[in-house]
């Protein structure tokens, strides 16, 4: 080879060399965090599934500052510990923002590091009112907080079940004893805690705590928790012949609860959840897209879907992936989504949080009850 070719042969490998870099870098990343694996990868699942069809929109009309969007999947395996791991871990790989935790015992520390590296996160599920108690300007949710469902919870069993004794489990999380302390409060001593009990997440046999629940005879069982344990008490309590009725939070609504309870025993458990997209129009484009590409719609895809359109819009807004002039437009940003219109409050909770009551009937969830 003569030097003029030499030449030229160098300069195509350096040239080559430099369009990968070039073209790696010209990704905007986001990261989606929470559990993937595990006994709640269902909903790390339906996150995944809901911020696929957003980020796949957006690409498909040619991603946002001309750039294409890439995401960046973590498992979280609903352990606080490795959600640091890898908050830390997203934060390195240079993401913009992150969707995520779905457990507020994950969002709460992860934020810690999100909060330091000045990446904003948007959660589609945390509840737990202390993820935007604690000043952070980057920290937002597009879902509701314990202290607005806890309330509704506390009032449909006093004023609809007219429920006079009252039972309370909890899992010793974050969000399940966050929540069944809120609902506590919202009882107000007008009905009696004839038992306040904790289980441990992962436990299988509940019969134990669940006989000294029955020798109390509570009008209802109240649950902070998540829906394998959940599933798993309702299922244990008919098999001790327990009568009173369920209830839980948002951390139920999954069909996954009533399998695990079997459809007879879950029927007639409420749980307190936000209003059924199926009869929310903007929301009607949202599931036909998400049920034809993923199957059956999951709770909180919904959320995550709109966790990302509101990022990738306040990124296309501000104009620059800087995440200070990205946080300040999510502050500003007024946002039609598929759950209907989104704004941020100061704390980064939305100004809109409706919770209502749903049963478990034939197998399904069903919305029941309106405060
Ligand atoms: N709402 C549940 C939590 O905050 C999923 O952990």
């Amino acid at each position: 080879m003569d030097n003029r070719k030499r030449c030229i042969v160098l300069f195509l490998v350096i040239a080559f060399i430099f369009s990968g870099c070039v073209r790696k870098d010209t990704n905007i990343k986001i990261g989606v965090a929470g559990p993937m694996t595990g006994d709640q990868a269902k909903m790390g699942t339906d996150f995944r599934n809901g911020v696929t069809l957003a980020v796949d929109e957006w690409n498909s009309k040619g991603g946002v500052l001309g750039k294409k969007i890439e995401m960046l999947v973590e498992d979280d395996q609903h352990d606080p510990k490795q959600a640091v791991s890898i908050a830390n871990k997203l934060v390195d790989s240079g993401v913009i923002g992150v969707i995520g935790h779905f457990n507020s015992s994950c969002s709460i520390p992860a934020s810690d590091v999100y909060n330091r590296a000045g990446i904003p996160m948007i959660t589609p599920a945390s509840t737990n009112p202390e993820l935007t108690e604690r000043g952070y300007k980057g920290v937002f949710r597009v879902c509701g907080r314990d202290d607005q469902q806890g309330k509704v919870a506390a009032d449909f069993v006093l004023n609809y079940l007219k429920a006079k004794r009252v039972a309370i489990l909890q899992d010793k999380t974050t969000y399940g004893q966050g929540l069944a302390n809120e609902f506590r409060k919202f009882l107000d001593n007008k009905a009696e805690v004839v038992y306040y009990g904790g289980i441990v997440q992962g436990d299988k046999d509940f019969k134990m705590v669940l006989s000294a629940v029955k020798e109390k005879a509570p009008d209802i069982i109240y649950f902070g928790g998540i829906y394998p344990e959940a599933g798993l008490l309702v299922r244990q309590a008919r098999e001790l012949d327990i009568k009173a009725p369920f209830m839980s939070g948002d951390g139920v609504i999954d069909p996954k609860f009533i399998e695990i309870a079997g459809a007879k025993a879950a029927e007639g458990t409420y749980l307190t959840f936000s209003p059924d997209p199926r009869n929310i129009p903007s929301a009607r484009e949202f599931i036909t897209k998400y049920t034809a590409r993923f199957g059956e719609l999951g709770p909180y895809s919904i959320y995550a879907y709109d966790a990302t359109n509101i990022l990738l819009r306040a990124v296309q807004e501000a104009g620059s992936t800087d995440s200070s002039k990205i946080i300040d437009k999510l502050h500003s940003l007024e946002f039609n989504g598929a759950t209907g219109n989104i704004r941020f409050d100061q704390k980064g909770d939305v100004t809109h949080a409706g919770y209502v009551v749903w049963i478990t009937k034939g197998g399904k969830f069903v919305e029941y009850w309106k405060p």
